[in-house]
């Protein structure tokens, strides 16, 4: 029988094949077969057999057996990227699956034909191959994977992670993926230590990126130490590894998470407000746990002296009616936790001038005006309410009657309570000590750093997910 490769198409039908395959997310040679295969079944299935995948041309991937994790290794251009091949290595003595991309760079230090020998398939170089976007495609190189790992992470590979560039294979897929990345930067100590690495650095750490190295050391040219080695490939698989395995601990992936956090600041005059002494430590500390078990998370926080917490989406606002309008426009969601001491009164008449002192005057009346309780407005919801809807009991006395009071006069699920009177160092502190009341009941739990105290509650809040 005469064969065809789909290179011997005509354009049209190719772009028809390509348009067909991205809808229905399959290769084109998949489509194909599909095609061809739909065509055998209306003849009575005769051609069936005949029209199987020849198994030993093609340069597709083999089959990847379940629950075997896959990584997309990038290879950037530098003298490290020798190592990358001993990385392949270590990543499937792991029994990791791996796919190789090199960079133009890349291609000067390794070859495509080493990388390919080692990987056992095919490895890709280029946005606008043919014969690799009819394999696979970048989308595709971006969605199967578990993980993917820079390595080396050149300084400007690392520029364009953090600018958003797509200009290349390598950075279009980084682009494109939703799975977790981890770094491995190499470059000269000085390149490291510049500026411009540094920012593009801390952009991509708040971005969730993961990182290991680089080390400090010898660098391949002459005379040259310092902070700028790529880390060794064992080191690389050991991290590669434990990221793989905390996917599988993620328990919130694919939920949306609100948090609100700090204070909220309700103004006098242009100058001056009222305010309370929350630190923000406490729901940002649930943001990030939220983030680390893979949620999307949205944290609307007031005036705080925080770093935003890795991976989270961080909106900032000072009074509690822009805090109210930032949670609105963040629904929907599929829980909600309102961990902000948000002010109870603001001033009905705020100055719009600096108010001043006049001899002989008596001191400012300041009218004060209920705000908006939040926690209670979007547990009331008629529509949108988060599955879960979970607020704090700020107390100085009576906590648990005064919080199973809230949790009713709320409208929401849970209430975590805690004494925040001046001498228990609660408020503003590093520790904290809840009690968590639901409709079951009160459960009071230990004295701890409110890390764990997040990590718990995310916990719980992944478990009740995971029932209901
Ligand atoms: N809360 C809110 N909006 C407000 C006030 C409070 O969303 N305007 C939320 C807090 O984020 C917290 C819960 O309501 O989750 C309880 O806050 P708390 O300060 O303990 O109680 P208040 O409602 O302010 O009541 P009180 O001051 O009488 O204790």
């Amino acid at each position: 029988m005469a064969s065809l490769t789909i290179r011997q198409l005509d354009e049209r039908l190719k772009k028809l094949l390509r348009l067909r395959a991205a809808r229905s997310g399959r290769s084109v040679e998949d489509e194909v077969r599909t095609i061809l295969r739909a065509a055998a079944d209306e003849d009575g299935g005769e051609a069936a057999e005949p029209i199987s995948p020849p198994a030993s041309k093609s340069p597709r991937r083999p089959a990847i057996a379940p629950g075997v994790k896959r990584v997309l290794l990038i290879v950037g251009g530098g003298i490290a990227a020798y190592k990358s091949l001993d990385l392949i290595r270590r990543l499937k003595e792991r029994g990791i699956a791996v796919r190789c991309i090199l960079t133009k760079a890349a291609e000067h230090f390794v070859t495509p034909l080493s990388a390919g020998a080692l990987v056992g398939e095919k490895v890709f170089t280029d946005l606008f191959d043919p014969a690799g976007e009819f394999d696979v495609g970048h989308i595709r190189l971006a969605r199967e994977t578990d993980l993917i790992v820079v390595a080396p992470a050149t300084a400007d590979l690392m520029a364009k992670m953090a600018g958003g560039h797509a200009n290349d294979l390598a950075t279009a897929v980084l682009l494109a993926t939703d799975a977790r990345i981890l770094l491995a930067p190499a470059m000269n100590p000085r390149m490291w230590s510049n500026k411009a690495t540094q920012r593009n650095l801390a952009q991509l750490v708040a971005d969730g990126v993961a990182l290991v190295g680089p080390n400090e050391g010898e660098m391949a040219e002459s005379g040259e130490r310092g902070t700028g080695r790529m880390a060794e490939p064992l080191e690389i698989a050991a991290a590669a590894e434990k990221l793989l395995s905390a996917g599988a601990e993620r328990p919130l992936a694919g939920k949306r998470l609100l948090v609100t956090s700090g204070p909220t600041h309700e103004p006098i005059d242009p100058v001056r407000y009222i305010a309370n002494r929350s630190s923000g430590k406490q729901g940002h500390a649930i943001a990030a746990a939220a983030a680390a078990a893979g949620a999307d998370v949205t944290l609307v926080s007031g005036p705080v002296n925080l770093p935003d917490p890795a991976g989270v989406t961080v909106i900032k606002v000072e009074t509690a009616r822009e805090m109210l309008q930032a949670v609105e426009r963040a629904l929907p969601v599929d829980v909600a936790i309102f961990a902000a001491a948000v002010a109870d009164w603001r001033v009905a008449n705020e100055g719009s001038q600096k108010i001043k002192k006049k001899a002989g005057q008596a001191t400012p009346d300041l009218t004060l005006t209920e705000n908006p309780d939040i926690l209670s407005t979007i547990a009331h919801r008629k529509s949108q309410r988060p599955r879960l809807v979970i607020g704090f009991a700020a107390e100085t006395e009576n906590v648990a009657a005064n919080a199973k009071d809230k949790l009713a006069r709320k409208g929401c699920d849970w209430i975590l309570a805690n004494d925040v009177s001046p001498q228990t160092g609660i408020m503003g502190g590093d520790s904290n000590t809840i009690q968590l009341v639901t409709a079951k009941g009160i459960e009071p739990w230990p004295p701890q750093t409110k890390q764990d105290v997040a990590a718990m509650l995310i916990a719980r809040i992944a478990a009740e997910i995971a029932r209901s």
